[in-house]
């Protein structure tokens, strides 16, 4: 039945859209593949390689400081970078762990709302609600902070699609968020690759479904898939769902452009492959390589055909 919700709330949705197909955006990094900070010009590359091979102009970010130790500064280098590019950034913050306001401090230096419509918005925070590495309370001060802050930009949060689904989210759903991003990963739902793209709608539908009934509205909060994926070669497996560019492959011509089609926007996560990213542990308590979820490889060179037919 959400499944139903989903269809109908889409038709409703639909007409008011500019254009029937979803936005295709990615996720990408702030560090290069030797773990310096990514510069205006590297950004400028992945930009290049991301429009040679896709109908894309969008990606997002997760953090305007920190990575891995460094202090990048991200804002004031992705965002001229995607100026002249021609693309359009929804700028993420990492706020677990203390540091809203050093996460804070490079967003406002780089006078961010003077890059006009190249902002696509801005993002407080990924998966912390999941994790528990922040709390509701928190999370609305924030967001609420940012509002006041940039009252011309669109301001929202991440976080995985149960927490979306389940209640978790509702304080924040409420509290007057632009934004919403549900993440959903058929992959560490252990789905072998030929269920995933089920569970992948059904993840979205479910997450969608339950954030227009808190809002009471079908469009009053702009809502985007705020990343999946699948890892290729070199990754690990989670249970049934096998790594491999294949799969990967397979992921994004079912999953990927099934969705679109469907006038979802949503972010593929990841861009490029990150040979530098730490294992992330899995629902199972194991660790899981990350390093292998780009659609191009760390050379960024595409590992398939990211057309969706066009
Ligand atoms: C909602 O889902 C998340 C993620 O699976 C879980 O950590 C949390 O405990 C759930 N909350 C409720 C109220 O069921
Ligand atoms: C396939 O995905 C659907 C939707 O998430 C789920 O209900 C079902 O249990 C999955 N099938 C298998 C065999 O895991």
């Amino acid at each position: 039945m959400q499944f139903r919700t989903f269809v109908s709330a889409a038709l409703t949705v639909a007409p008011v859209a500019v254009s029937a197909a979803g936005q295709l955006g990615f996720a990408v990094g702030n560090v290069n593949p030797d773990g310096s900070c990514k510069t205006q010009s590297d950004f400028e590359a992945d930009f290049q390689a991301i429009k040679d091979n896709t109908h894309s102009t969008l990606i997002r970010t997760y953090s305007s400081s920190d990575s891995f130790g460094n202090l990048c500064n991200t804002p004031s280098e992705v965002l001229p970078a995607a100026q002249s590019a021609g693309f359009q950034v929804l700028l993420g913050m990492w706020p677990d762990g203390g540091v809203y306001d050093k996460e804070k401090a490079p967003i406002v230096d780089a006078n961010v709302e003077q890059y006009g419509g190249t902002l696509f918005g801005i993002t407080v925070g990924s998966e912390g609600m999941y994790r528990g590495t922040y709390d509701a309370e928190s999370l609305i001060e924030w967001i609420g902070d940012m509002k006041q802050t940039f009252p011309n930009t669109k301001i929202g949060t991440a976080d995985s699609w149960n927490c979306w689904t389940n209640g978790t989210m509702d304080g924040i759903i409420k509290s007057g968020l632009d934004l919403v991003l549900a993440n959903g990963f058929a992959y560490w739902q252990y789905q072998d690759i030929s269920n995933a793209t089920k569970t992948y709608f059904d993840d979205m539908a479910q997450a969608l479904a339950h954030v227009q009934e808190v809002s009471g509205s079908v469009d009053g909060i702009h809502f985007m898939n705020g990343e999946t994926g699948w890892p290729g070669d070199g990754g690990s497996d989670a249970g049934a769902a096998k790594a491999g560019t294949d799969n990967e492959e397979t992921y994004w011509n079912s999953a990927i452009c099934a969705m679109l089609d469907w006038g979802v926007d949503l972010f593929w996560f990841e861009a490029f492959d990150e040979p530098n990213k730490a294992d992330a542990i899995g629902d199972n308590g194991e660790a899981a390589s990350e390093k292998n979820w780009g659609s191009f490889d760390a050379e960024r060179k595409p590992k398939f055909d990211m057309k969706c037919g066009q």
